[in-house]
């Protein structure tokens, strides 16, 4: 397990986004910091970051934001977008505000097209969004896949084969699994993360994608009781289920 970083009280605070450093040292000056029920008057005190942090430090009577390193999981909405360089309103408009100037910044851990809902991973901890996203961690991704028109049949079997080439690239897929759920309907499984893959994966066998839900990052499922555009913080445990 790598060592816990240390680091100063107004710089954790500053950096998690509750003011410049002159503001923070206000707040932790007027007692309004406290660890382990103690206010902390000194705002050079030296603080071990760990996950708990957040459960034993109170900021201005609320729990502390979680400390660097967290990740979680958020059930993305249609119409909201991964990137900047796209148009419309950006995931990050649905955490709240404080998080938005935390540094490092929370990133997403690969994107969804606007146009796609579900599971979306996003992180502060750059090794970690790299782990996830690095080709030999090999991470799948299921898909929930409604097309506009019946499924011929040899789909999963062209899916599969490892040699599928999509329009406009020079290397074949990866081998993707597929699922049938009805006439219309596939869960798609695959693990890369070409641009806009499963909607060019079923156009290229003359189909059409009309809805597109992710519900699945590793061994991780998007829980059933996180509605869109709601998020949660991923536990270890959760971690463990994205790289299993
Ligand atoms: N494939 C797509 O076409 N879009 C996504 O958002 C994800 C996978």
């Amino acid at each position: 397990m790598s060592k816990a970083p240390v680091l100063r009280l107004d710089r954790l605070l500053s950096n998690l986004g509750y003011g410049s450093r002159r503001e923070v040292q206000q707040l932790i000056w007027a007692g309004l910091v406290t660890l382990d029920g103690e206010p902390i008057d000194d705002s050079d005190q030296k603080i071990i970051v760990q996950p708990d942090l957040a459960t034993r430090m109170i900021v201005d009577d609320e729990p502390l934001d979680p400390p660097p390193g967290m990740a979680l999981m958020m059930n993305k909405p249609l119409g909201v977008t991964c990137s900047h360089k796209e148009l419309g309103p950006l995931v990050y408009a649905l955490l709240p505000e404080r998080w938005r100037r935390r540094e490092p910044a929370i990133s997403t851990v690969g994107r969804l097209d606007k146009d796609t809902s579900g599971l979306l991973l996003m992180t502060d901890d750059g090794a970690l969004l790299h782990k996830i996203i690095a080709p030999r961690s090999n991470v799948s991704k299921r898909y929930d896949v409604t097309l506009d028109r019946p499924l011929r049949g040899d789909e999963a079997k062209l899916f599969a084969s490892g040699a599928m080439m999509l329009e406009g690239e020079d290397k074949p897929l990866l081998p993707a699994q597929m699922e049938i759920a009805s006439e219309k309907r596939a869960y798609v499984t695959i693990s890369e993360g070409r641009y806009h893959q499963v909607r060019r994966m079923f156009a290229a066998v003359g189909n059409h994608v009309v809805a597109l839900h992710r519900d699945r990052v590793g061994g991780l499922a998007l829980p059933a009781d996180l509605k869109a555009g709601e998020y949660r913080l991923l536990t270890a445990a959760d971690l463990e289920q994205v790289l299993a």
